[in-house]
């Protein structure tokens, strides 16, 4: 099983003036990382005839917000290629899915909310659960995802978002 996880958050920009520097990193991480990792980890997959990627978008995967475009772009790509691949090696035994995280405890969000006060509210109103989520919950969606208990499962999204994308 593999989760690729990496990623990074870029600045709020309005989409007019967003540097294509920033735009071609985040890029460059968020989705040539998922897809160069997901092409090598396949390699070795297809070999055994076996395996489970789990590949990490977000709600920005699911839902567009201002200022998000280059970010929620590659979450959305995430997505196309959980789907694309996922179809395309459900019949030789591999299974591929991606987990949709809301707004994680994590460094990416105290970097994002630093100097933001009104940032955590504006948050709060939309994750209906009114908390951030933990990394662990994201990681027992990956390992159940990873896990023969989603053994039907292929190509979906999961939003793990304390109801985020419910509303
Ligand atoms: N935290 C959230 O609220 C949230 C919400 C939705 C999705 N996500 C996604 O979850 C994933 C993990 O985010 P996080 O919140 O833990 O962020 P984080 O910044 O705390 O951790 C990101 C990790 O990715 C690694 N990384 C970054 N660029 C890399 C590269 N080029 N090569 C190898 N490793 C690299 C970093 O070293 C770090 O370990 C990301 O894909 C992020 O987009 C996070």
């Amino acid at each position: 099983m593999a989760f690729n996880n990496a990623g990074i958050q870029v600045p709020p920009s309005d989409a007019a003036d967003e540097p294509i520097e920033q735009f071609d990193r985040v890029v460059a991480v968020n989705q040539r990382g998922v897809w160069s990792c997901m092409k090598h980890e396949l390699r070795v997959m297809r070999e055994q005839g076996s395996g489970a990627i789990v590949n990490c978008s977000s709600l920005g995967g699911l839902v567009g917000l201002p200022q998000r475009a280059a970010y929620h772009g590659t979450k959305h790509a995430v997505l196309g290629m959980t789907k694309s691949a996922g179809v395309e090696y459900a019949p030789r035994g591999i299974r591929i899915n991606a987990v949709c995280p809301g707004t994680i405890d994590t460094p990416m969000v105290a970097d994002m909310l630093q100097g933001q006060s009104d940032a955590m509210a504006e948050i709060m109103k939309q994750q209906s659960i009114g908390r951030l989520g933990h990394p662990e919950e994201v990681a027992a969606a990956v390992l159940w995802l990873c896990s023969p208990a989603a053994s039907f499962v292929i190509g979906i999204g999961l939003p793990v978002d304390g109801g985020f994308t419910a509303h």
